[in-house]
């Protein structure tokens, strides 16, 4: 769809020796807005995920894959059956990382909300329907790590 806000990122998070093997954050913590992500870096660890727990878990790099990431928009349409997954980037003092992200999203007139299908029998809908230009209007306001989602709760 030649309307929709998707976009091709690349990261590069050079060396930083001065760190002397601890770690600095290169990209904190955040979830993605989309629908879905698809990563994949030059075969260099930093990427982390948060666990239900809290605690981070690295995300090992694969040459032989891609790392798809479930975004809030996915979220909604599922209503949050499928987790928008908090993630961020570490950076090391040796090794230089550059990562690809493609990040699919709906054109900024598309309207949101729960799939029918997925609500259940009586279920309810966790989120209100709201146009995905009203949500990134909103994402401009907040910080990088806030819950957007949140004021589209029902
Ligand atoms: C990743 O990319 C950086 C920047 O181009 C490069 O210096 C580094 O050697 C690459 N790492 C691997 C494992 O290919």
């Amino acid at each position: 769809d030649a309307e929709s806000d998707s976009m091709l990122r690349v990261n590069h998070y050079p060396p930083r020796p001065e760190l002397q093997g601890r770690l600095l954050t290169g990209f904190g913590e955040h979830t993605d807005p989309q629908v879905i992500s698809v990563l994949r870096s030059n075969g260099t660890s930093g990427l982390e995920i948060c666990a239900r727990d809290g605690s981070w878990a690295a995300v090992p790099p694969d040459p032989d894959s891609f790392f798809v990431n479930v975004a809030d928009a996915m979220q909604v349409l599922t209503n949050g059956r499928f987790r928008s997954v908090r993630h961020r980037v570490v950076v090391s003092s040796e090794r230089p990382r550059v990562s690809m992200i493609f990040f699919g999203g709906p054109p900024f007139g598309q309207r949101l909300a729960p799939l029918r299908q997925l609500l259940g029998d009586g279920g309810r809908s966790r989120y209100r329907e709201f146009t995905w230009k009203e949500y990134k209007s909103s994402t401009h306001k907040g910080r990088l790590a806030t819950d957007r989602l949140c004021s589209f709760e029902n």
